[in-house]
């Protein structure tokens, strides 16, 4: 039964004392938060991975969150992963093979004119070609910084894997629509809506598909019916749906400014499903709902369930690690140049 996991979650996590510390990112199952010895986004979960003197780290998240953390911890301490289905499927359509012959294509049509970005959320592999090509990471908390950074740097940037999150942010920044072009990684073309000399910006083309469930309709909805619910949303969301929204930030964003706004509020929040049925038991004199209303799971996040933590738990009371995610030394080498920028 749930409660005989918990008994046994429980016994466990208490055995292991302060060899082990379990970080939790904000999008994670209620039954598995509880675990958590921090909570935090991405961004804030990989600096305080770096910081842990712990020999044992669960990460529970996704693989390039804990790939993240087995970077910036030392060789002897081993992040785990309760279960290896949990990737992110944003992360997946940018592999090494396509972005390295992307570049090929790129140098050839603009030279060396760009500065590569990566969202945090791709393979240990993307974040190195991004760090030997003189580029950073970014999360949705410093999208803005970062991109500036790398205008600053070149005159144009290469933006993976989210077209959404970096559209978002250049038109932030006041670059029109038109100097964004968009590559293709299956047509390994680049979609073109201005002359090649005056593009700017170049997006990945991908998306997550929990953010790509918001749609401009919900908005439309919502502002038909209620003209005093402010719509808050996560920059993962379509340029078409955060531009008519009143707010978008980060998962930080989103917890902070409910945290701040008045009780009896209205908010109605465009992202992962776990975080906003939080925000709506944590905040009950706030009036919260989803933007969209069949709500909308990450369904790798979910894959961390308690059996899965209670195994690994109970695993390496035994002694077994079972389920530890490596980045060989040259990779991680490579990553971290990229990483250091952005922090
Ligand atoms: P944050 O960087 O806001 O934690 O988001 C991570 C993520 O996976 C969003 O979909
Ligand atoms: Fe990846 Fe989207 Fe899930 Fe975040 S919500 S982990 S970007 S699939």
């Amino acid at each position: 039964s749930t409660e005989e996991l918990h008994a046994r979650a429980a016994l466990a996590r208490k055995l292991l004392g302060n060899r082990l510390y379990i970080l939790g990112h904000h999008y994670q199952k209620d039954e598995v938060i509880r675990y958590a010895d921090v909570t935090g986004d991405s961004l804030q979960l990989s600096q305080i991975a770096g910081d842990q003197t712990a020999d044992f780290i669960i990460f529970c998240g996704v693989h390039f969150m804990a790939e993240t953390a087995d970077i910036l911890t030392t060789p002897e301490q081993a992040v785990l992963l309760p279960d290896m289905r949990a990737g992110c499927s944003m992360a997946d359509m940018a592999n090494i093979d396509q972005t390295e012959r992307a570049w090929l294509k790129l140098q050839g049509l603009f030279g060396d004119s760009i500065t590569p970005l990566t969202y945090v959320n791709s393979t240990a592999a993307i974040k190195a070609f991004v760090g030997r090509n003189g580029g950073a990471t970014v999360t949705s908390s410093n999208a803005v910084e970062m991109v500036q950074w790398a205008l600053g740097q070149k005159e144009r940037m290469l933006f993976l894997p989210d077209q959404h999150l970096g559209r978002n942010t250049a038109v932030k920044l006041g670059i029109p629509l038109e100097q964004m072009a968009v590559w293709d990684p299956i047509r390994q073309k680049l979609e073109l809506q201005c002359e090649l000399d005056d593009v700017k910006v170049i997006l990945w083309k991908g998306h997550c598909s929990v953010h790509m469930n918001f749609l401009p309709k919900h908005v439309e909805i919502l502002r038909e019916k209620e003209l005093d619910r402010n719509i808050l949303v996560h920059p993962e969301c379509t340029y078409e749906v955060v531009s008519i929204s009143d707010y978008a930030g980060s998962t930080k964003y989103i917890i902070d400014m409910i945290e701040a706004s008045e009780p009896g509020s209205k908010w109605a929040i465009g992202t992962e499903m776990n975080l906003v049925n939080r925000l709506i038991s944590d905040y009950p004199d706030r009036d919260i709902v989803s933007l969209n209303p069949y709500m909308c799971p990450c369904l790798t996040m979910n894959r961390i369930d308690l059996p899965h933590l209670t195994w690994s738990l109970e695993e390496l009371v035994e002694g077994r690690v079972i389920n530890r995610i490596t980045v060989d030394q040259k990779t991680a080498d490579e990553a971290v140049m990229a990483l250091k920028k952005m922090m």
